[in-house]
């Protein structure tokens, strides 16, 4: 059995999601449309079993997050508050020979990747990422607005309003998750870097003098988060980012990297915000962010500490993770050894053979049972009982319950492990506490 994740190709990952219904690439039927992907049945289960883990890791599980869901779009001040009509922005160079168009820092400018000839790029020239759009029927400077290029401004032209009605003490956080969109360059390595794209995102909001303190405890809860996807501790790397390199808006950064299989990249970002973002907003609404203490000190604009996670990378290094070879009596296997409770299916059930209406009835009445305590229960009888374990293996499924002729007489049941292929048979009626 491999341990080493680095051995994983992107291609078996690639070709394991479209054939099993995890993802496809966007508009396919169509010839496809660059950075864009559709999740199948089974995808979108696995991204919605991991965003709900982090619902419930930072916002049900503690007392000091308010969830919020805003609107896409929003009004234009709001990114000229924040800086990003400025400078969200990449180099862009274009080939004077063949006009292709990359991003200056991921290639080697001397010669086109695209045609091969040398010396062929003009300058770089600031290229903003942001989805440009109209709304209303008007087309004008006025009606201008943008797809958000991250949640998090959402969260922040909201502070006044959760503060106002809530009136938490500090320090406190607000929780949003959500689409967010980036016209990338160049879209490249499935969904690692892809233009319509999910973030889950938390401004921390503290008092300045906490900021190093609160710092710390979430690289802690980063990790902890990481480990609660199945990630191995040894793949997951923090890189502090230089000042050179920072957002405009960051006084610490630090890139949680993950080792895929492209390399090492970043998975998901920690920003120390400051108050840059409400200091812009108290800027241009003319409106105060003040947080007034509640025994009476001084009111301030609190500062921010910013985890920022990208849904589609956490998914990728999730199934990176879970990616398994092995061999099981002389023959190769390749299945999803994924945390349970992130399967995106929990339990298959099957009849032993289809054919059998007794064994087909008894089956339904077990499936019936699972599927009402469970949800994520699929009833299986395609094929072989041996085809059916490898392809719920391939998708990641724990567990497969197999009802047969004994059942029929002794009430009892197998269930078959993923991961060690071991059966065992116990009695139905302590089936949905066994599998609890
Ligand atoms: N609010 C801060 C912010 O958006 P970021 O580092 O630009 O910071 C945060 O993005 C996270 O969003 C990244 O760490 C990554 O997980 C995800 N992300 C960013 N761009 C992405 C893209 N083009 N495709 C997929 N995920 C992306």
């Amino acid at each position: 059995m491999s341990d080493q994740k680095s051995d994983v190709q992107m291609e078996d990952i690639v070709s394991l999601c479209k054939r099993r219904g995890f993802i496809y690439q966007g508009s396919e039927i169509y010839g496809g449309l660059s950075g864009t992907w559709d999740y199948g049945p089974l995808g979108v289960q696995l991204k919605r079993n991991i965003m709900n883990l982090w619902w419930k890791m930072f916002v049900d599980e503690r007392e000091d997050m308010f969830g919020v869901d805003a609107a896409i779009l929003m009004n234009q001040k709001v990114w000229q508050a924040s800086g990003h009509v400025d400078t969200f922005t990449d180099p862009l160079v274009e080939c004077s020979n063949c006009k292709a168009r990359f991003r200056e820092d991921q290639i080697d400018t001397s010669k086109c990747p695209a045609c091969g000839k040398t010396e062929t790029f003009s300058e770089a020239r600031q290229f903003n990422m942001m989805f440009k759009t109209n709304v209303g029927p008007v087309d004008n400077e006025s009606s201008v607005s943008y797809l958000r290029p991250e949640t998090a401004q959402g969260i922040f032209t909201n502070f006044k309003n959760v503060v106002d009605s809530f009136y938490p003490d500090l320090p406190f956080g607000i929780a949003q998750q959500g689409k967010a969109f980036r016209n990338e360059i160049s879209p490249r390595d499935f969904v690692f870097r892809s233009r319509e794209f999910e973030q889950m995102e938390i401004e921390y909001f503290i008092h300045p003098d906490q900021w190093e303190e609160e710092f710390t405890k979430w690289v802690a809860l980063v990790h902890e988060w990481c480990k609660q996807l199945g990630l191995p501790e040894h793949f997951v790397h923090e890189l502090e980012v230089p000042e050179e390199d920072r957002a405009h808006y960051s006084k610490r950064t630090i890139d949680f990297e993950f080792d895929y299989p492209i390399g090492r990249k970043e998975l998901l970002g920690l920003a120390y915000r400051t108050d840059f973002d409400l200091k812009n907003i108290e800027r241009v609404s003319g409106k105060s962010m003040d947080y007034r203490p509640k025994d009476g000190s001084d009111p301030f604009v609190p500062h921010v500490i910013e985890p920022s996670f990208g849904v589609e990378r956490a998914l990728m290094a999730v199934l990176v993770s879970a990616y398994t070879e092995d061999e099981i009596n002389g023959e190769k296997r390749s299945y999803l050894k994924l945390p349970t409770h992130l399967a995106p299916v929990k339990v298959a059930v099957s009849p032993l053979l289809k054919n059998k209406p007794e064994l087909v009835n008894k089956a339904r009445e077990v499936y019936a049972v699972l599927k009402k305590e469970f949800g994520n229960v699929m009833w299986d009888d395609n094929g072989n009982i041996g085809k059916r374990y490898r392809r719920q293996d391939e998708i990641g499924t724990p567990y497969c319950v197999v009802i047969d002729f004994d059942t029929l007489n002794d009430n009892t049941v197998t269930i078959r492990n993923r991961d060690t292929t071991g059966q065992k048979r116990i009695i139905l009626d302590e089936l949905v506490s066994e599998l609890s």
